[in-house]
């Protein structure tokens, strides 16, 4: 298959031109696959109704069928169709932080979307994208589109096109490409089913976010302790793995140095994932800079891209620092704890 690949340079508000939007709608509406930018990922897009368009998804991504997928709207009209809002709460939330990082698990009404997005469940994961390209993707397809994020499984989602290409050239329709995401972790994911608020996945919008909205929010333990299963089937599986294998370490950049020694005296090529303000106290064979210590939310937007980075290295083995587990910094331990496998070194 050949991948169309359109470039739309959208800043702000979008005029009713961009013909490239509406060619790659156009091929939503043939149910055919689209990857377009958010403000967190790049998703893989498909006609939320069709099954054959839904089916596609899964074929490209090589995802589990048991992992259900986030529908995305562009109007809160639109949710209606598909599902039903039982609850207070998720009212105010979606007031409150659509369009942005947030995706809501809610009851879906019977029929209104194919089987496969819902992986056979009676609920369905709903977002609006605060992006202008993928918005007005959304409206011009006229219909709901399940996207999860367009990478192969278990690697890194995409935080810009060619990352998309590098996954996923001809395996799908189009791309649209609206440059690098702005957020860098996906949408945080929330569910009311039963009865108080969880996060399933940490994300863009921080627990402190939802608690100063809605009150006390937990956090399900199956994300945290790893034993036990997750509420939401895709945070089982490992994901964000680089070639090499990684491990968070624990310990002050003199640990992390003597480490990265002790490895390259077996004949290791060692990789390191830091942030502006230590980057300096390394040597090693591959020194990444993601974002900034100080400001998490640099870290949350860079962290794909320099995972990704460390396998041009040819690395033999990758120790990325720790960060604290508050604010989004939740989402980033969280995407590194898979990325290392639970390999956590404490020194
Ligand atoms: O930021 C994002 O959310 C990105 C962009 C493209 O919007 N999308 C994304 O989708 O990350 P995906 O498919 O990679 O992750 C969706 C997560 C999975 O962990 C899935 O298991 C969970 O949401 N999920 C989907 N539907 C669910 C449901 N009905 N109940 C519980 N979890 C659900
Ligand atoms: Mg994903």
């Amino acid at each position: 298959m050949n991948t169309k690949v359109w470039t739309v340079d959208a800043k702000g508000e979008l005029s009713t031109n961009y013909p490239q939007i509406t060619q790659a709608a156009m091929l939503l509406r043939d149910n055919e696959t689209v990857a377009f930018p958010t403000e967190t990922v790049y998703g893989l897009g498909a006609n939320a109704k069709n099954t054959d368009a839904v089916a596609k998804i899964y074929e490209a991504k090589g995802r589990p069928s048991d992992n259900p997928l986030i529908v995305h709207i562009a109007d809160i009209r639109q949710l209606n169709e598909f599902a039903e809002v039982d609850s207070e709460k998720a009212n105010t939330l979606m007031e409150r932080f659509w369009p942005g990082p947030l995706t809501i698990v809610l009851p879906c009404r019977e029929g209104a979307l194919s089987t496969r997005v819902t992986a056979g469940l009676d609920t369905v994961a709903v977002r609006m994208p605060d992006h202008p390209v993928a918005l007005e993707l959304i409206k011009r397809a006229g219909v709901p589109v399940a996207a999860p994020s367009a990478n192969v499984s278990g690697k890194p989602s995409p935080t810009k096109a060619e990352h998309v290409v590098h996954d996923l050239d001809g395996r799908i329709a189009g791309i649209v490409d609206g440059g690098p995401t702005g957020v860098g972790v996906e949408s945080t994911v929330v569910s009311f089913t039963r009865g108080i608020p969880v996060i399933l996945r940490p994300g863009g919008v921080t627990k402190e976010q939802l608690e100063t909205a809605i009150g006390p929010v937990m956090i399900d333990q199956g994300i945290t302790d790893e034993k036990k299963v997750p509420l939401a089937p895709g945070m089982k599986y490992t994901h964000y793995a680089p070639e090499a294998p990684l491990a968070i370490v624990k310990g002050s950049r003199e640990d992390i140095q003597r480490l990265i020694e002790q490895y390259q005296k077996d004949g290791m090529k060692v990789g390191v994932l830091t942030t502006e303000e230590r980057a300096g106290a390394y040597q090693a064979d591959a020194v990444r800079i993601c974002g900034r210590r100080d400001r998490l939310e640099t870290v949350a937007s860079g962290l794909y891209d320099v995972l990704r980075s460390f396998d041009d290295c040819g690395l033999d083995f990758i120790f990325a620092e720790s960060f604290p587990e508050e604010g989004v910094g939740r989402a980033v331990m969280n995407r590194l704890m898979k990325a290392a496998g639970h390999r956590v070194i404490e020194v």
